[in-house]
């Protein structure tokens, strides 16, 4: 017989950039006004990314809008992208991300199996609830949960300690998603039930946990739990 290894989870955490949320429509919004769309996007991500890490490490927290402004500023330098007004229209787009397509279904079915729902995540509250707005996801969610307040990024644990102080449960009895390899090991090595959604097709991180289901998106997530 299998081992259900969600058993006893009662609430699910979901991290929102790249898992709820598709961070290159931005990009896909603008993409006749760029030559290297594509490149540029995956830059902005990967140097947004290794900024969250590297300030956290410096001690030298600023927030997500911050970071993500430094970082799609150093891709369209990169690809030496001078249109002032693009910049900001990529900014703006940042907060119209679409949602996946399959996450309104998905979270409407968590809700009717009675599983608790939140959001935790690098971005700030006003990224995040107007992501969640722009998506009219906001009744799925009891609480959307930003790094700001405590100015560190994932994965430090102090973040993951911070879904389970406000949702008052032990890290076992949630259930973390995230299509970030990483954010998967981190919220894995912290003690809750990861299911790594592995949108990309990219392979394991070696970082000495392994998430206890992968996906390939969201859809089969009522059905695990
Ligand atoms: C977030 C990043 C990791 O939403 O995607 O926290």
């Amino acid at each position: 017989m299998s081992v259900n290894k969600f058993k006893g989870v009662r609430a699910c955490v979901f991290d929102a950039y790249g898992t709820l949320f598709d961070v290159h429509s931005a990009v896909g919004r603008h993409s006749a006004r760029l030559p290297d769309a594509s490149a540029v996007s995956i830059l902005w991500r990967t140097k947004q990314l290794e900024y969250t890490w590297l300030r956290t490490l410096m001690g030298r927290y600023v927030d997500f809008w911050q970071i993500t402004q430094d970082a799609l500023n150093f891709s369209l330098d990169t690809y030496e992208v001078t249109d002032a007004a693009l910049q900001q229209d990529l900014m703006q787009a940042y907060l119209e991300l679409s949602c996946y397509p399959e996450a309104p279904k998905v979270l409407e079915a968590l809700k009717e199996k009675g599983f608790r729902c939140a959001i935790l995540s690098n971005g700030s509250a006003e990224m995040l609830n107007s992501a969640v707005r722009n998506s009219a996801l906001q009744d799925f969610f009891e609480a959307v949960i930003s790094v700001d307040s405590l100015g560190v990024y994932k994965p430090d644990p102090r973040v993951y300690q911070m879904a389970v102080d406000q949702l008052d449960l032990q890290p076992g009895e949630i259930a973390f998603q995230s299509s970030n390899a990483w954010d998967a090991a981190g919220a894995g090595a912290f003690g809750f039930k990861v299911a790594w959604i592995n949108r990309f097709g990219q392979q394991a991180e070696r970082l000495g946990t392994l998430a206890d289901a992968e996906l390939k998106d969201l859809g089969g997530l009522p059905d695990l739990l």
